[in-house]
């Protein structure tokens, strides 16, 4: 404890005039001032004491700084909130303190003679600019460092770094430093990836460079080792990823020729639709594969294409039962494609042409929120295209999502609004756009004019209704018309909306 307690003891002997200690004016009129003449012999006597103090190695010429390093020090302490100053200065603690903190930061003797006592010095949240402050470094006894929620560029003076033998908490989180150089250097890796979040120092990050060198390193580091582990095989799966095993194909790119052998040549008879954004092909990948190949021709920009990439490898990693699985994708000038897996026999809206049975529908429902509720959770970015167009069915009458997409933004509110429109669609077993001028908005006001109390006019005629099925449609037309209604300022939550069809599924 003697080096806790020697600084600030001497401090408050010094500066026994009473100022208000947290008022930068105050603390600059101090430094003004020229030491006590007795200064030197406490600075002697605390160096006989305790040698080990960072002033004791410093020439006498420098007496001023060091007064001046403990006038900042006692100011510092309070403004620290530290428990007590006489006894002990813990912590730098200048979290949210914009004003403050780049005074403190220029007073390079207070950094200089850091006092012994200090374990931590949190600077986040002070929108830092310019590059990394290192004069902190020379607190090299700190056990932990926050500098996240800045604007810090550069650099990191790693040398430096490497000195804070005892540092256990390390965050440099959302800064702008610049690429990273802190990969393979072992004082860095006793921390984990959360304390370089948006820092520009790990991968994950926005800067591109970095990410490009570390994935050719990746790629060279796979190649090598599945070449020279499967040897002439290895080859083969190189030139041929189709026939790969499924669990080794996961975020596979395709190439052109593998598209080309897929679908004949993109035949007439392989095309499923031609749209405005392009064509739908089916295809057969030669391990006996059906596939649905979504093809987009014409030369866009280096960036588009790399935004392309970067969506396809999140698509890629999409799992759900629910969803069309994505197998891989083409990323060529002149040609972009996206490979799915093609598991489906029809889809809901050509199902319900057939008008099945409500338990039916109601499963459908059910599996559709199943795969919303992984995606709300997994990739709130993703958005899907709920029409019942574009819902597709299994064999065992599962659902599967075909159409979603990466976008910007958390697309919640969007996403349960369609979903809204897809139970009002099974329940009703009308088309939008055919049954309705007015189209989406039609279908709601329509059944929202019979609900409740005349709800049997707008129930599909076909289906067979017992006691508890028209109890479940009832419970359904509520929550499709809570999940369309635009005008209650807020929709129910995916997760609600699951629960509440859950209830409605054991519902008797
Ligand atoms: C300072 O510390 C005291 C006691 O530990 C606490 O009650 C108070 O909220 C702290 N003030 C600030 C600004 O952190
Ligand atoms: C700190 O020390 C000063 C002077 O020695 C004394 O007046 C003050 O009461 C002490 N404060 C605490 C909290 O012990
Ligand atoms: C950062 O500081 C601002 C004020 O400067 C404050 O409103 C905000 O809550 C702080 N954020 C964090 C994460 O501390
Ligand atoms: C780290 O902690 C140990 C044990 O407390 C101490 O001896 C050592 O001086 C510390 N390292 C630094 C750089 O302060
Ligand atoms: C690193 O520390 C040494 C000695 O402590 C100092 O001379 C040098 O300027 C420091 N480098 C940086 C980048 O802060
Ligand atoms: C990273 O380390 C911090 C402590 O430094 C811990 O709280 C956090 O859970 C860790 N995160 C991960 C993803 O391991
Ligand atoms: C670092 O700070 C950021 C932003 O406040 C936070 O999200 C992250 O969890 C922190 N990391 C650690 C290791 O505490």
């Amino acid at each position: 404890m003697a080096p806790t307690s020697l600084i600030p003891l001497a401090l408050s002997f010094l500066l026994s005039v009473s100022i208000n200690p947290t008022l930068p004016s105050s603390l600059i009129n101090e430094l003004n001032q020229p030491p006590p003449p007795d200064f030197p012999a406490i600075v002697s006597n605390n160096c006989l004491k305790d040698p080990s103090l960072r002033y004791c190695n410093s020439a006498a010429t420098d007496i001023t700084n060091i007064y001046k390093s403990t006038v900042v020090a006692r100011h510092l302490c309070t403004a620290s909130n530290n428990s007590d100053c006489n006894l002990s200065f813990a912590k730098i603690d200048l979290r949210s303190r914009p004003k403050v903190s780049p005074l403190y930061l220029s007073f390079a003797f207070f950094w200089k003679y850091c006092p012994l006592s200090v374990l931590s010095i949190d600077l986040s949240n002070n929108s830092l600019d310019g590059p990394f402050p290192s004069d902190v470094l020379q607190c090299t006894q700190i056990h932990s460092l926050d500098i996240s929620l800045n604007k810090l560029d550069g650099t990191l003076p790693l040398e430096n770094f490497t000195l804070l033998s005892n540092l256990s908490f390390l965050n440099l989180s959302y800064n702008h430093f610049s690429e990273g150089n802190i990969e393979g250097i072992a004082f860095f890796e006793r921390f984990n990836s959360s304390s370089f979040l948006h820092s520009g120092l790990f991968p994950g990050d926005h800067h591109y460079g970095f990410r490009v060198t570390t994935a050719i390193l990746l790629l060279i580091g796979v190649l090598v080792s599945v070449v020279s582990v499967v040897g002439c095989f290895g080859w083969v799966f190189v030139r041929r990823p189709d026939l790969l095993p499924s669990f080794l194909r996961r975020s596979q790119k395709f190439t052109l020729a593998m598209l080309k052998k897929s679908t004949d040549g993109f035949s007439e008879d392989n095309l499923v639709r031609r749209g405005e954004r392009g064509e739908i092909y089916k295809g057969r990948l030669r391990g006996g594969l059906e596939v649905e190949i979504k093809v987009q021709r014409g030369r866009i920009s280096v960036e588009s294409r790399r935004a392309f990439d970067e969506e396809c490898r999140v698509l890629v990693q999409l799992r759900h039962k629910n969803l069309v699985k994505v197998l891989g994708w083409c990323n060529q000038r002149e040609l972009r494609a996206v490979v799915m897996e093609r598991m489906w026999v029809c889809s809901v809206e050509g199902w319900l042409l057939g008008s099945p049975p409500w338990k039916q529908r109601l499963k459908v429902s059910m599996g559709v929120v199943e795969a919303m509720c992984y995606l709300q959770e997994q990739r709130p970015s993703v958005g899907y295209d709920l029409r019942t167009r574009n819902v597709m069915l299994t064999e065992d009458n599962e659902p599967l999502i075909l159409k979603f997409k990466v976008l910007d933004q958390n697309t919640e509110s969007t996403n349960i609004y369609k979903f809204g429109l897809f139970l009002l669609e099974l329940v009703t077993n009308k088309r939008p756009h055919e049954a309705f001028e007015r189209g989406e908005m039609g279908l709601i006001d329509w059944v929202s004019m019979h609900y409740p109390g005349h709800e049997k006019k707008v129930i599909d005629e076909k289906m067979k209704l017992t006691s508890t099925t028209y109890k479940q449609i009832k419970h359904t037309i509520d929550i499709g018309l809570a999940c369309t209604d635009l005008s209650a300022g807020h929709l129910p939550t995916i997760s609600h909306i699951y629960s509440t069809l859950r209830k409605v599924v054991h519902l008797l």
